[in-house]
């Protein structure tokens, strides 16, 4: 089996190659995003393994078709940024990673609310320069805050169960109701109302056409003033031309996102020597309560383990003719 694997970094190489030898694939590894101009590289290739801002749209998937790729291989849970219908019409399968750790985004998601709200990053940078004052570093307690969660899923459940410990009163908005999550005392509620009563929203639903910009001009109306609104799901569940409205005029208190709409020409890249051309990037980053992380909740050394496992396994239900227990369609 010979495999593509687009948008590789040196840490993706090292944890395929640490998982092979039961395998023996051969890779080919490319920096590069996979599109329809990249997509001339898998002449020779069974497979293609992709990222989360990988553009497999008809137009790359026409050229994998006539190179005679057969698998698209997601290392993700996402798959927005596949036209699957492309795909089946040219007969080639997509599988994905559909949970490989909750707990590595979920406990992100948390990282964020705490440093947006204790100021933790502020605090290190201001002690080792010698300043111990504590002016403009206030945050407020979590215990006893409404905690709206948008899609309680795998990562929104894992989510809950953790700000439960911290003595929040959580409304979960989505468009199937989990028992378990009934039984921790999580209750459910209209989007609406969610936006409504929400000290802190944390958006944990997949992008599709109906979450698109859920967070837009109208929906950052309803919510409390001062909310804190956190995004580790993908980047175009929020309007960002609509947040930094919601940032300007103090209606958003707090905004911590891990993923951006347009990240692809941004997020796992070093640009520090770069002029960057994204103004609303430049401009959330100019806010002190914007914190901003490049799609990095989903990198714990488990949910690498579990990323590369899972994959390899679904390239091998393929090649093998197996079912495949991860295919997306
Ligand atoms: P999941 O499929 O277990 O959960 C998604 C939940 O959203 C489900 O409960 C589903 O019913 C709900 N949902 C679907 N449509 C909805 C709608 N219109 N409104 C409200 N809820 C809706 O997925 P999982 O594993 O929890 O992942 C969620 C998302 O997190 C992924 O789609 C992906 O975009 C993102 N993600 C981000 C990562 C990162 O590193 N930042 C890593 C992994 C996933």
């Amino acid at each position: 089996m010979k495999i593509a694997v687009f948008s590789t970094k040196s840490y993706d190489q090292e944890y395929f190659e640490k998982y092979n030898d039961a395998h023996q694939y051969t890779f080919s590894f490319y920096e590069t995003a996979l599109n329809s101009d990249t997509a001339k590289l898998t002449t020779d290739s069974d497979v293609v393994c992709v990222f989360v801002n990988d553009v497999i749209d008809k137009a790359t998937i026409e050229v994998l078709a006539a190179n005679g790729v057969k698998l698209i291989a997601l290392r993700c849970a996402g798959y927005n940024n596949v036209d699957l219908e492309a795909a089946e019409s040219h007969n080639i399968k997509v599988v994905r990673v559909p949970a490989y750790s909750p707990e590595a985004v979920a406990e992100h998601a948390l990282a964020l609310i705490l440093t947006l709200n204790r100021k933790t990053h502020k605090a290190y940078n201001r002690v080792r320069e010698g300043n111990f004052s504590l002016k403009n570093l206030i945050g407020f307690n979590l215990h006893k805050k409404t905690v709206g969660v948008i899609g309680a899923g795998q990562i929104g459940a894992t989510f809950c169960k953790i700000i439960k410990g911290f003595g929040c009163n959580i409304i979960a908005y989505d468009v199937a109701e989990n028992q378990e999550l009934l039984e921790l005392g999580v209750t459910y509620a209209s989007l609406e109302e969610v936006f409504k009563r929400s000290d802190i929203v944390s958006l944990h639903c997949p992008l599709n056409k109906h979450t698109k910009h859920i967070v837009n001009k109208t929906s950052i109306a309803e919510m409390k003033e001062g909310v804190m609104i956190i995004n580790t799901s993908r980047g175009a569940l929020i309007n960002t031309a609509d947040a930094i409205e919601g940032l300007i005029t103090k209606k958003i208190g707090y905004l911590g996102i891990d993923v951006y709409e347009q990240e692809e020409n941004l997020f796992f890249e070093d640009l520090s020597e770069h002029i960057i051309q994204d103004e609303q990037i430049l401009r959330l980053l100019s806010f002190p309560n914007v914190l901003i992380t490049s799609h990095q909740a989903y990198f714990t050394k488990e949910a690498m383990d579990q990323i590369t496992i899972t994959t390899l396994d679904n390239i091998k239900a393929f090649k093998n003719n197996k079912e495949l227990t991860n295919e997306v369609k």
